[in-house]
């Protein structure tokens, strides 16, 4: 197994619609870095529950445990392959999200994914993107941030992506969805969602991605150096 903390890790958590996905892929793309979509590993587990019909606990943690996965570079974003086959549109849909949170609240699925998370850091360095990425799965990342917007902002950010590829969207409905999600991904026991103590905060309500990339990128090459240069 690869040394966790042996490559610099950016750990960027902080709740859905905040910008933690693309501004990843952006810093990754500016780095030469890998990313690590954690979300995307609880949307596979719901992914696989809903197409299955599979409710029992220990037939969940089983699929985070052993399910193949691989994530291929795609230009803007990672195409993802379950079991060989192409889900990168299947894990995006809101179903897939809100029974995604769902199972996220249990504490050995996330227990079965610790290893599988920590494995994606490797040289030269990895941006890891969640909501646990700070506290539990990255603890000693030297550079940790919190993206927060406003859920109104956060909502018309996910409006708007959903249009861009012509599916049918709600604003007020997806204000509702995202509120419910944050606040079971907040109250949950395990690892819920919170900036850790030495985590920079960032409110990206009234900034552009490319305000937020520099604002990451500046203080990274703070904090880490030679390593970002
Ligand atoms: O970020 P994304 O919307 O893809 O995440 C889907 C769900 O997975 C979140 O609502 C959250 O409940 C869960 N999640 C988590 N821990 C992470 C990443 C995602 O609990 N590190």
């Amino acid at each position: 197994m690869s040394e966790p903390h042996a490559v610099p890790v950016i750990t960027v958590d902080g709740p859905g619609g905040s910008g933690k996905g693309t501004v990843c892929l952006l810093l990754a793309e500016k780095l030469g870095w890998h990313v690590l979509d954690s979300g995307s590993l609880y949307r596979l587990i719901a992914l696989q529950a809903l197409q299955q019909n599979i409710k029992n606990d220990s037939q969940i943690v089983e699929l985070a445990r052993d399910m193949d996965v691989e994530y291929l570079p795609a230009g803007d974003h990672l195409q993802i392959m379950l079991q060989g086959r192409d889900v990168t549109e299947a894990v995006r849909a809101e179903a897939v999200g809100n029974k995604a949170s769902e199972i996220a609240a249990s504490a050995p699925v996330r227990q079965a994914l610790l290893r599988r998370q920590r494995e994606f850091a490797r040289p030269p360095g990895l941006l890891a993107d969640g909501r646990d990425m700070g506290t539990v799965v990255f603890p000693q990342a030297p550079l940790k941030i919190f993206l927060t917007a406003s859920a109104e902002e956060r909502a018309k950010r996910r409006y708007k992506q959903l249009k861009d590829k012509g599916m049918d969207a709600n604003l007020p409905a997806l204000v509702a969805e995202l509120e419910a999600r944050d606040r079971r991904d907040s109250e949950r026991s395990a690892a819920p969602l919170k900036a850790a103590d030495d985590a920079v905060l960032v409110d990206t309500t009234d900034m552009g991605i490319d305000e937020v990339v520099d604002r990451v990128m500046h203080m990274a090459s703070l904090r880490l150096g030679g390593s970002v240069v």
